[in-house]
């Protein structure tokens, strides 16, 4: 899509990443190939935005020493895998007031028409939904907020926060239209655009062939909410604890296929293949190459080595930064400060277009 070029060239910035990960329970080997991981890699050519969606997380009850302790961790995370702090943002959100001011705006904006047909709203809330805190409804209002309020170009999520991208899509484009004439009077359309004040953003949606899925079920996503530890590896699990999970991870009993064809149907040889090849930084062709033929006796031990050799490095950086909270804390203040210099402006220019004393 050439969207945003017109103003790139313009500005001759980087296009604009934003990125949340909801600070609950512990970060997985999950979070780690399938977000954090693209991350790092877009700090290259983007001016990257990376938020601890705090607020998003108390949409459903968060113990708070537990939500403070979770929130540094991720911090801790996305630092020790290489993201710069320094060079790019990383901050919590609730230190910077424009998520839920623009939050508020949208909320006008969006309609319950549009909510209703989130199905991760659905998901979440379960059979008892009269129960359901508003904020869980209003989630994906949120989100679109903590986009548009830095006008962000890019956005990677994984498939299922696909259908959120398209509602912060559809937002921004009413609002466009509904203020289209203010904006133009008051000269803040953006340039190369079709006139309007949000950028519509693009999403970067990780496909289904880095996606990692439980070591129990090969069928579904890993995710901190399984009930099994032994579905996940914690980037927080020590090396023994990693050898064990994958030793009891679920196979069957043939040996590894020759090509990747032979991979369809068993769902849990995929996901091994998947893990060894995207930690790796191999095809699961080279893989198969290396250990078609060869029984899980042999592949598992091999996985585990180099799950610990990748992780283990991290998972010190880790516990290293986390010993000083002092610095942890330093990083989002200062990340929060250069995320609000960016996010106020932009909220300046949405109180005058929709009437509000700026
Ligand atoms: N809802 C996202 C998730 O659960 C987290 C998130 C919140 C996010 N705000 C965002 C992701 C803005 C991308 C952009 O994965």
């Amino acid at each position: 899509m050439s969207g945003n070029s017109g103003t790139e060239q313009m500005s001759k910035r980087k296009p604009r990443v934003f990125s949340g990960v909801q600070p609950t329970g512990n970060l997985h080997l999950g979070n780690y190939l399938g977000a954090i991981v693209r991350f790092v890699d877009l700090q290259q050519d983007h001016e990257c935005i990376y938020c601890v969606v705090d607020m998003h997380a108390i949409t459903v009850w968060q113990d708070p020493q537990e939500l403070l302790r979770s929130t540094r961790e991720v911090t801790a995370a996305f630092i020790a895998a290489g993201i710069d702090p320094e060079e790019h943002i990383v901050f919590n959100q609730s230190q910077v007031s424009q998520h839920a001011e623009l939050a508020w705006v949208l909320n006008c904006t969006a309609r319950i028409g549009w909510l209703n047909r989130m199905t991760q709203f659905k998901e979440k809330a379960g059979k008892n939904r009269e129960n359901a805190s508003v904020g869980l409804y209003d989630y994906p209002v949120l989100m679109a907020a903590d986009i548009l309020a830095y006008h962000a170009d890019r956005v990677p999520v994984g498939e299922d926060q696909k259908q959120h991208l398209e509602l912060t899509r559809d937002i921004a484009q009413k609002f466009n239209n509904d203020y289209a004439q203010r904006i133009a009077e008051l000269g803040l359309a953006r340039e190369g655009e079709d006139g309007g004040f949000f950028p519509l953003p693009e999403p970067l949606i990780q496909g289904p062939a880095t996606r990692v899925m439980s070591l129990r079920d090969g069928t579904k996503k890993m995710s901190k909410s399984d009930p099994s530890e032994y579905s996940r590896i914690n980037l927080s699990d020590d090396a023994d604890m990693i050898a064990k999970k994958i030793r009891k991870a679920k196979t069957d009993p043939e040996p590894l296929p020759e090509s990747v064809e032979g991979l369809e149907g068993r769902a849990e040889a995929a996901n091994l293949v998947g893990i060894y090849a995207a930690l790796a930084g191999l095809t699961k062709e080279q893989v198969l190459a290396e250990f078609g033929g060869r029984g899980f006796a042999e592949f598992k031990p091999a996985l585990a080595d180099l799950v610990v050799e990748k992780l283990a490095p991290i998972n010190a950086e880790m516990k290293r930064l986390l010993d000083d909270v002092g610095y942890i804390d330093s990083v989002l203040r200062s990340g929060a400060e250069r995320a609000r210099a960016i996010a106020e402006p932009i909220f300046d220019d949405v109180k005058r277009i929709v009437g509000f004393l700026a």
